[in-house]
């Protein structure tokens, strides 16, 4: 991953590839953002005017290339829109200076350092713009060899920008570095989330995935169980078998602890790990299907989210679940009509086998309420319907307390992930009585994201505070790279996670 220092150095000296710099929406054309003065006053206190002959106008995502003023160390000056200037003495948001520093991670590919001269007004700027250009500088180019076995960079692909220079950041100032080390410690976590969720699913499997987690815990001295399929049967686990019986790469479940030994509260995390989803027997149409590996989203979320935890060292019990099978037809696949008998010991009558992450997570939701904790936030993408309601970029929040419900909204918007409320409307429960069993995993096709939800809340013990994400749309970016977002896998849901343990452990919850 991209190296972050802080720097309180001047740009003009600066030895580097190119200096950032941000530029805002004004009134009457476009303003250069605070922390680019230095350049400004090289371009003679021109720089708006000239950026405005380039075409710039500071929208948000827009990128303007000049060369550097004489006297520069740096060759290149990248200016980054950053959207409406805000009012007068006003702040940039967080989000605003995420995205512009994302924008140009992404641009300076191939580049070994690159300073950026953005607004830093505190610690949380420093936070922002950290974040922004380590998760935009992403790449997955693991697979793209040309059949030589090198990888892309030896052969001589564009390697992520190397390094980042906040500038205005105080290397000694003791917020400014928390900021920082914290922005490294969740975007690496993050950023792996997003290669699990890339890697194809032949290279990811219940058992390799379930092998990964084990080389995190082993890494970060967090404890793990991993229950395979023999154990899966012992214990009785028939949603996570049923699920997997089709593939012949057996399901896994997961559970990863990591607890300070401060904490008085306990967050347990389940994550929907279909590792590939063709919708079994009920298969998926051509269409569907392509980018099915993505479905071990939640999983992978979940994963991340713990690791980071630890990592910042948060006075809080954080227990990770990880559901894992893959859903595949075969002769030995559950079949639409099948019953299968829960680790809850409820019923379910299988009446569509794409409708499966309900399944391994009812499992993993009943373990997880075994162990009493003051919330259960499970992470899935599970509907398509939620897809239809969000858009792709939006996850849906549901759950049994709503002032819960309320705090993850609140928690997603601060750290910038697009969430929404959604409702449990009790009378969409009747849909999915079945003649058969106690409950089946398909109700009403109307408002299938909130069935899926309702299903899911059979599964949660008495009493316990529990919420669902539905992240099947912003899980992963099927269109272009934008802000801080790459194409393919986003790790949506990570910093929802991990603000979330943040505030429980500051004891602002509950
Ligand atoms: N993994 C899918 C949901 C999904 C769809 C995620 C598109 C990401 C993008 C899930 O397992 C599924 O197939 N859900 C069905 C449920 C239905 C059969 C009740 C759906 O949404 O169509
Ligand atoms: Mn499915
Ligand atoms: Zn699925």
């Amino acid at each position: 991953m991209t190296a972050l220092t802080l720097s309180t150095s001047a740009a003009p000296g600066l030895r580097a590839d190119a200096i950032v710099i941000g530029v805002a929406k004004g009134a009457k054309g476009p303003v250069v953002a605070p922390g680019a003065e230095a350049v400004d006053k090289a371009y003679d206190g021109r720089l708006a005017a000239v950026l405005e002959t380039l075409g710039a106008s500071g929208a948000e995502g827009e990128l303007t290339k000049l060369p550097a003023p004489a006297g520069f160390k740096a060759p290149l000056v990248v200016a980054v829109g950053l959207g409406a200037a805000p009012a007068a003495d006003g702040e940039y948001e967080a989000e605003a200076l995420r995205r512009a520093a994302g924008v140009a991670g992404r641009a300076l590919t191939g580049a070994k350092k690159a300073a950026f001269a953005l607004p830093v007004q505190d610690a949380a700027a420093v936070g922002a713009l950290g974040e922004g250009v380590l998760l935009g500088a992403y790449s997955f180019d693991t697979y793209k060899d040309n059949g030589n076995g090198k990888d892309a960079k030896a052969r001589g692909g564009k390697a992520p920008l190397a390094e980042a220079v906040l500038l205005g950041g105080k290397p000694r100032d003791a917020a400014h570095k928390a900021a920082a080390a914290r922005a490294v410690a969740v975007c690496e976590e993050l950023n792996r989330a997003r290669d699990l969720i890339n890697t194809p699913p032949n290279d990811l499997t219940p058992a390799i995935f379930a092998g990964i987690a084990q080389d995190a815990a082993k890494e970060h001295g967090l404890k793990i169980q991993v229950l395979d399929d023999k154990a899966l049967t012992k214990g009785g686990y028939g949603g996570i078998l049923g699920v997997g019986s089709g593939s012949a790469a057996t399901p896994r479940l997961v559970k990863l602890s990591y607890s300070h030994p401060d904490a008085d509260k306990h967050l347990a995390f389940v994550g929907k790990g279909i590792t590939y989803d063709s919708g079994g027997i009920s298969l998926k149409p051509a269409g569907h299907n392509e980018t099915m590996k993505c479905d071990m989203s939640g999983a992978a979320a979940v994963l991340a989210a713990v690791v980071a935890a630890a990592r910042l060292g948060l006075e809080v019990n954080v227990t990770g679940w990880l559901a894992l099978a893959e859903n595949m037809p075969s002769g030995s696949a559950v079949r639409p009509g099948d019953v299968l008998r829960m680790y809850s010991g409820k019923t379910v009558e299988v009446l569509n086998t794409d409708a499966e992450g309900r399944l391994v997570l009812a499992d993993a939701l009943w373990a997880a309420s075994a162990e009493k904790p003051d919330a259960i936030v499970d992470v899935a993408t599970l509907t398509g319907a939620m897809m239809l309601a969000l858009g792709s970029r939006t996850f849906g929040i549901m759950g049994n307390d709503d002032a819960f419900r309320t705090a993850l909204h609140e928690a997603a918007e601060e750290v910038g992930e697009p969430a929404w409320p959604m409702p449990l409307p009790e009378h969409l429960r009747k849909g999915m009585d079945s003649a058969t069993a106690d409950i089946a995993n398909m109700g009403e096709r109307m408002g299938g994201g909130l069935v899926a939800g309702l299903f899911l809340r059979e599964f949660v013990g008495e009493g316990i505070t529990w919420a669902h994400l539905d992240i099947a749309g912003p899980a992963f970016n099927e269109g272009g790279p934008f802000g801080y977002t790459p194409k393919g896998g986003t790790g949506s849901a990570v910093r929802t996670l991990v603000r979330l343990a943040e505030l429980t452990a500051a004891g602002d919850l509950g």
